[in-house]
Formats: structure tokens, sequence, C-alpha cells
């Protein structure tokens, strides 16, 4: 969820998401692992239907569950959708191939599916977080279940991963006269502002925080 804390990768993300989108997605979209289906109405204008599939024992609230199931087991029929989208959730699967010919079957031939995955990311969900992925293995993953890769994108250099590793770990501070004052919720932001003007110059890309893939189906 997007909030002081990570104000910036989630606009670039959001930005990046935008610009595939918007490119690519049609018709009925199936959103893997959704959660609480944050990028609802920023996919709106692009899709006719956005159905979102998690599975019961997520953390996140379940009233934008439209399917319950799993990424291995999604219910529903062989190449009913036009659209795949899975952020920030691959991550979370034990057998990421598994899920991905899961997602080529839902999907119709020519359907596009747009997923983004962290590379260098801090534990989160735990138990239920197995991997990181760089571009070579998400390049080899995808190209083995039978898809096209159109693009992956590295969505940062240094500067931004840097930052943000280091506001998240700011805030494990922010108790007591520090947060009534909101000190911690000002450096955070200027952090961020200062990570965001960097990376404009320096886009090391081996540092990124994250990749975003699209793959069309063949
Ligand atoms: C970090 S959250 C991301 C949620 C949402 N896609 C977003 O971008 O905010 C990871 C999601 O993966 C879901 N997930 C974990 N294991 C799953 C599984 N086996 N099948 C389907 N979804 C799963 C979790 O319930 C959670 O909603």
């Amino acid at each position: 969820m997007m909030n002081y804390k990570n104000l910036l990768v989630y606009s670039i993300h959001d930005r990046e998401l935008t610009r595939v989108a918007k490119k690519y997605f049609v018709g009925r979209l199936i959103d893997i692992g959704c959660g609480t289906k944050p990028y609802a109405e920023l996919l709106k204008p692009y899709v006719t239907e956005h159905i979102g599939v998690d599975h019961e024992g997520t953390f996140h609230s379940k009233d934008n569950v439209d399917l319950f199931g799993t990424a291995y087991a999604i219910p529903a029929p062989d190449a009913s959708f036009d659209s795949a989208l899975c952020t920030a959730a691959l991550e979370h699967l034990e057998e990421p191939e598994q899920a991905l010919r899961e997602c080529y079957r839902v999907l119709k031939s020519g359907g596009v599916a747009i997923y983004s995955v962290p590379f260098i990311w801090h534990l989160h969900e735990e138990p239920r977080d197995f991997y990181r992925f760089t571009k070579y293995g998400l390049d080899y993953l995808f190209k083995k279940v039978g898809f096209e890769v159109i693009e992956i994108k590295a969505l940062s250099g240094f500067w931004v991963t840097f930052g943000q590793l280091f506001v998240y770990n700011l805030y494990r501070f922010n108790r007591g006269p520090l947060r009534w004052f909101r000190i911690i919720d000002a450096v955070g932001l200027m952090v961020q502002g200062i990570a965001y003007l960097l990376n404009r110059f320096d886009r090391t890309e081996q540092w990124t925080w994250a990749y975003l893939v699209v793959a069309r189906k063949k």
C-alpha cells in the first residue's frame, strides 16, 4: 500500500505499469495474487473486466477478491482472459514455474501478462516469501513456459533501492515524539526526494529493487 514510506517506488511502479497497460492490456483481466486489487482504478480505462484471484489464507483484506483459488489452480477455464497481471506476488509462490504455466493456461493466445517482481527487497509476508529474481532468471522462466518475452525493465538504479531500504529501516524508530512530530515522515520524504534526483543521473540497474516483465502467450 502506498504511503509516506514508499511514495517513490510506488510512483515509479504505477508510472511504468500505466505505460505498459496502455499499450498491451485489453478485455478481461485476471489479477493473480490480487490482494486488495490496488490497481483497479489505474487499469479501469484499459480493461473491460478486472477479476482478482487470491488464496483463502491471504494476509490482506478479502473484500476485493473475486475468485478464491491459488496461483497454481485458478478457477477459470483455459484461454478465458485477454490480459493477466501479477504484482509483487511471484516471490511468494513456492513453485513460480508452475504458477507461470497456470497463467499461460488461462490466457488467450496473443494475450499479454504483466508481472512486477522484486530483486533487492527485504523479507515480507513471512513465511510465504520464497524468492528474489534476476532479469536472467525471469527471462529463462517465462520463455521456458512458452511466453514470448516482450520486455523486462529494471525499475530503478542504486539510489532508489538504497533510499527505500534506508527509509523502511528508519521507520523502525517511528515511535514516541519522533512519531508525534512526524520527523521520520519528513526525513523519509527528503531521502526519497534525493533518491529520485540521483536516480535520474545514475541508473545502475544492477541495483534495481524490482523488474517489470511484459510477456505474450504465443
Ligand atoms: C505482496 S502481496 C501483493 C498483493 C497485490 N498483488 C499488490 O500488488 O498489492 C502478495 C499476494 O500474493 C498472494 N499469494 C500468496 N500465495 C499465493 C498463492 N499460492 N496463490 C495465490 N495468491 C497467493 C497473497 O495472498 C498476497 O495477496
